[in-house]
């Protein structure tokens, strides 16, 4: 718990550490879209970035060093935007100041990084949300609803399927874990939350089609994951980090009476029909299609502050997910399927002991 009492106060003052593409998009929910907040400060070493946000958003507090931010007693909580190869830098200062905290996926880069995260955040009880935000998506949140309350019977298999418009640069894709890690992780995660079920096997095949660089650096630009669970059930997933159209989720899960379907291409609905043909816009980017989410996410956080809830999402499934995408990676590496279960430890929650 914070150092001093979050619940029953009126606003959380939150800091937000890294201002790219997701810090910027969670500053600016904080500063005007989630009632319980305040945002107080930023903390991010490209001071140009970090002063035109805060000059925007009209934020009081700005650092070049994260830790001044995290350890400021008029901060009550953090949201973890930076890179994920500092994941568990940042993570040990926000415990060490027991600062809740609101953290980007993946929990870390790899799998030691993220047990030892686990770990840390479970001894010292500190409050942990993780980015899984497609858990918040009205989509994907009734389509959980619809499952669970038994509209398609039993699931049985589940396809996902995550596609980039076009791939993030590649000093961003050396720092990212790869394509599995980076990118994977929130369809294993939704494969495991959908379906209900833990994944037991994975086999994985990938390859470098639009970007050698990324080759070069030891990742792919395409991969496909054929995934068993534990009670039997099948899946399929498949990314790829350019579509030359759009940015592309999609996932079906099928049971024993029927199917449900959730995702969309088109941004708007509309369809132009001009001289024999269709044409429609496509969604640009995870910004766009989550938009709804990743301010459904910050409220969840912000109320479980303020109300001594624990979040639905927590760092125990950021390192199942996380088990996944790496089981994934060794799949990839050796051409043979792997089973999840032989990077698996007992989470702290298992009460089978700390891991
Ligand atoms: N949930 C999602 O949909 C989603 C989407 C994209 C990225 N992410 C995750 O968000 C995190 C950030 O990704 P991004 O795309 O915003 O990256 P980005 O490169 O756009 O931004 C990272 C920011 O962190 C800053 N930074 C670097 N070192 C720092 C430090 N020591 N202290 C504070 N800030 C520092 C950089 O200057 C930059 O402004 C990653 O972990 C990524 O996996 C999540």
């Amino acid at each position: 718990m914070s150092h001093r009492s979050i619940s029953k106060m009126e606003y959380v003052h939150v800091g937000v550490i890294g201002v790219g593409r997701m810090g910027a998009r969670h500053a600016r929910n904080l500063a005007g879209l989630i009632p319980g907040a305040r945002l107080v400060g930023l903390a991010d070493p490209d001071r140009e970035a970090r002063e035109q946000l805060q000059k925007e958003l009209d934020v009081p507090l700005g650092f070049d060093d994260f830790r001044e931010l995290v350890h400021r007693d008029d901060v009550d909580a953090v949201v973890i935007a930076s890179p994920t190869e500092i994941r568990e830098e940042v993570v040990r200062e926000c415990v060490a100041a027991k600062k809740p905290m609101f953290s980007e996926k993946p929990v870390a880069a790899d799998l030691e990084a993220t047990r030892r995260i686990a770990a840390l955040v479970a001894q010292s009880g500190v409050t942990y949300q993780l980015g899984f935000m497609r858990r918040f998506d009205p989509g994907y949140a009734h389509a959980w609803e619809q499952i669970r309350a038994g509209a398609i019977g039993r699931p049985t298999l589940i396809r996902l399927t995550s596609r980039d418009a076009a791939g993030p640069p590649l000093e961003f894709v050396r720092a990212s874990g790869g394509l599995f890690v980076d990118s994977s992780v929130h369809d294993f995660d939704l494969a495991r939350w959908l379906m209900g079920d833990e994944v037991e096997t994975v086999y994985a095949l990938g390859g470098c089609f639009v970007y050698p660089e990324y080759g070069a650096a030891g990742d792919i630009d395409a991969g496909v994951v054929a995934l068993r669970f534990c009670r039997g059930g099948l899946g399929l997933h498949d990314n790829s980090r350019h579509t030359g159209y759009g940015y592309d989720i999609r996932t079906e899960v099928l049971g024993t009476e029927g199917s449900i379907q959730v995702g969309y291409l088109q941004s708007r609905p509309v369809v132009l029909l001009r001289d024999g043909r269709g044409s429609h816009d496509c969604v640009k980017d995870f910004l766009e299609r989550f938009r709804d989410a990743y301010v459904a996410e910050m409220l969840h956080f912000i109320d479980c502050l303020r109300h001594g809830k624990q979040p639905s999402v927590g760092v125990e499934d950021g390192q199942r997910a996380m088990e996944i995408s790496l089981a994934a990676v060794a799949s990839l590496q050796s051409g043979q399927p792997r089973a999840v279960e032989s990077l698996r430890e007992p989470t702290p929650s298992d009460g089978r002991g700390a891991v």
